[in-house]
């Protein structure tokens, strides 16, 4: 057999498999209690509405939504997205607003955008991975900007800056992945002010943002952007369906001329047909009706993991209580491997996602991310008792 990977991009060294990918193979098996992925609840997909929207999009249109389609997505999402954002206190108008496959092209699109090999990111510590293995495949070096509860400290950011010249931060502000933390509204006002005066761009990541079941909303970083340094980035799919997928951008025109350049070359434009039937689905139904009732199931099964933790959890661990999303963070004594652990917990059918792959650089193995939007509370409760009891073992 020829060995065709002597022939791989240099870049190809750097990244890393995603450990994640290898347990969600495990963790499709039904007997598997997962607080792995980072999955919604199924049994909450507005299954009949879209099927709704999709046969009226056919009968109605189909051979527009068939065709091929404008790279900047389908105008009328776009003017919904626009309106919507000004709901979250982003404005943007429709011809700001980039349809992507997903929010998580958009991380792709930037770090093509931005990043020489060597540049430098700075992000939260830990981040979402699949931002890390975006970033990775152009080569970016990964600086960590420091944080505490409450997120990222915007007075770090000028040292920073002057020291590694970074090409753009990367923030996930609402209910963070992994974390679950909020960035807090002065903190973000903060941050803006920062970057506005040093003319650093900010990748604002919300995807969660809609899904808060305690506390009040908090506009986004974007909301404070006088500057345009902000892009922000948001999905339909925690609020509809991830298999749509379907996301967006809001990006200041510079930027968005040159994501739409790249967007051509990566996929020419985002699904005509899922474009059209996601905005049918999004006019003919109550979103908002539909969203709460995600918030209280998430609130509910937050609730549940809370208190069994409480209650099964052995000393010296501790947990974040985040008031929206669908993630908790737990940080174990120092010394507990969390990769020993998931092969244990693995054995007796129970998953979740160790720290480690949330850091860019080293460390994290005492950390446990758990999803708990993905699991009905008995299995909730089950889970927790587990891995509780596993815990224990290892310490
Ligand atoms: C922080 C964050 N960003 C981006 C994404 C990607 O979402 P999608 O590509 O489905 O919009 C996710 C998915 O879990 C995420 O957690």
């Amino acid at each position: 057999m020829s060995d065709l990977s002597v022939n791989f991009a240099g870049r190809m060294r750097q990244l890393r498999p995603s450990t994640i990918r290898e347990i969600l193979k495990v963790t499709a098996q039904p007997d598997i209690i997962s607080f792995a992925g980072g999955l919604p609840a199924p049994e909450l997909f507005p299954v009949e509405a879209v099927r709704a929207a999709a046969e009226s999009v056919l009968v109605t249109t189909g051979p527009q939504a068939l065709q091929y389609g404008p790279s900047e997505g389908y105008m009328p999402l776009r003017e919904w997205i626009s309106a919507e954002a000004g709901r979250r206190g982003v404005s943007a108008a429709p011809t700001d607003v980039l349809i992507t496959s997903g929010s998580q092209q958009v991380l792709d699109l930037a770090a093509k955008l931005f990043l020489n090999p060597g540049d430098v990111v700075l992000t939260e510590n830990p981040t979402y991975l699949a931002a890390i293995q975006a970033f990775q495949a152009f080569e970016a070096r990964f600086v960590p900007v420091p944080t505490d509860d409450n997120g990222l400290i915007p007075d770090a950011l000028p040292e920073l800056i002057r020291r590694h010249r970074p090409k753009f931060l990367y923030t996930i502000p609402n209910f963070q992945n992994p974390t679950g933390i909020t960035l807090p509204a002065e903190r973000r006002a903060g941050l803006a002010r920062i970057v506005a005066a040093h003319g650093l761009p900010v990748v604002e990541d919300d995807p969660y943002g809609k899904l808060r079941y305690r506390g009040t909303d908090v506009p986004p970083v974007k909301h404070w952007d006088e500057a345009g340094c902000v892009l922000y980035a948001s999905t339909f799919s925690k609020t509809v369906a991830p298999g749509l997928r379907l996301g967006w951008v809001a990006a200041p025109a510079e930027v968005f001329s040159q994501m739409l350049i790249l967007k051509q070359a990566s996929d020419l434009h985002t699904s005509s047909l899922d474009q059209r039937v996601a905005y049918t689905y999004l006019i003919q139904n109550d979103q908002s009706a539909h969203i709460e009732r995600i918030r209280s199931a998430y609130g509910a099964r937050f609730a549940v993991m809370d208190a069994a933790l409480q209650n099964e959890m052995p000393p010296g661990f501790s947990w974040t209580k985040p008031e929206g999303g669908m993630f908790l963070w737990v940080t174990g004594p120092a010394g507990l491997d969390g990769m020993a652990l998931l092969r244990k917990a693995i054995e007796h059918k129970v998953a979740f996602v160790p720290g480690r792959d949330f850091f860019p650089a080293d460390g994290g193995d005492n950390f446990l991310r758990l999803n708990f939007s993905n699991s009905a509370p008995d299995r909730i409760r089950e889970g927790v008792r587990r891995l509780a009891a596993l815990c224990r073992e290892q310490m």
